[in-house]
């Protein structure tokens, strides 16, 4: 059973929504009747075929592409998006990366140069922020809330590298911190998905088979974008007295 909100003149914007749990929210927000700024990075094709599906199925959506791991693009994306819509009620931080196609383990230092530690840094924890900073006031007089995609790799689960762990980790501090930073006016929490059926680049199951085994999740069947869509509707539509929470979406994975 879908949880049912009627969000009829309510403004959405869900980064790195054509694809994917960012995909998955963007439907389940406009099942509700929320108008939804699609963000994915420039020239995604992703992006433009989603917008036209979803116009042609009678859906209100802009297009919002931008790289929120940019400095400048990323504030002048927010920008541009809330005008478009004429306000935000909902912020979605989706958009992340893994930064490598297979799996890097801890003790490959030498693959965690740099380079890779910045790209992860820009776009996992950075994008949320400049986001959150470049939506806050808008936000503010909305009354509105904040749902960021964190992943059960924040609580030691395993991930794609260490810095992936670590910049979900931080994006979990910054959940609570950004909930008493904008306090009382807006609800910041996130979802911490396990395993994702999705387009992520980085492939588990040719390093380790059996991480898209069902077998291994205690529900016994691997997360749908449309399973972490409706936890992300929820936490932003509902759970009026939840905030700087983080909710494990995981069939179980971290009992
Ligand atoms: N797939 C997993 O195993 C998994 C597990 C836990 C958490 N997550 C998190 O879920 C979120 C969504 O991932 P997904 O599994 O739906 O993957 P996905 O690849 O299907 O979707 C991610 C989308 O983000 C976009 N994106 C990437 N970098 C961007 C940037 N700099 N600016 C704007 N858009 C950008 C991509 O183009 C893509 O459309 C990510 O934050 C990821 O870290 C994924």
């Amino acid at each position: 059973m879908k949880a049912q909100f009627d969000l009829k003149g309510k403004k959405v914007l869900v980064t790195g929504g054509a694809s994917g749990i960012g995909l998955g929210a963007v439907q389940a927000f406009l099942r509700c009747g929320a108008t939804v700024a699609i963000n994915d990075l420039p020239g995604s094709q992703n992006l433009g075929d989603a917008i036209e599906r979803l116009k042609a199925e009678g859906h209100n959506v802009v297009a919002a592409p931008g790289n929120v791991g940019d400095a400048a693009d990323a504030p002048r994306m927010i920008r541009e998006a809330i005008a478009a819509l004429g306000g935000l009620d909902y912020l979605i931080n989706n958009a992340g990366t893994p930064g490598t196609k297979s799996p890097i383990p801890p003790s490959d230092f030498d693959r965690q140069d740099d380079d890779f530690w910045s790209l992860l840094l820009n776009v996992n924890l950075l994008g949320p922020f400049r986001c959150t900073k470049a939506a806050a006031s808008a936000l503010k007089a909305s009354s509105g809330a904040i749902v960021n995609t964190a992943s059960i790799a924040a609580h030691g689960m395993g991930g794609s590298s260490s810095p992936y762990c670590a910049t979900k980790a931080g994006l979990l501090s910054l959940t609570r911190e950004w909930s008493r930073a904008l306090a009382p006016q807006v609800r910041v929490n996130a979802i911490a998905p396990g395993v994702v059926d999705s387009n992520w680049m980085c492939r588990f199951d040719e390093v380790e088979g059996d991480r898209f085994n069902p077998e291994i999740v205690p529900l016994r069947r691997i997360g749908t974008p449309e399973d972490y869509g409706e936890a992300i509707l929820w936490l932003a539509a509902g759970a009026d007295y939840v905030t700087g929470q983080c909710l494990n979406v995981d069939g179980g994975m971290t009992t």
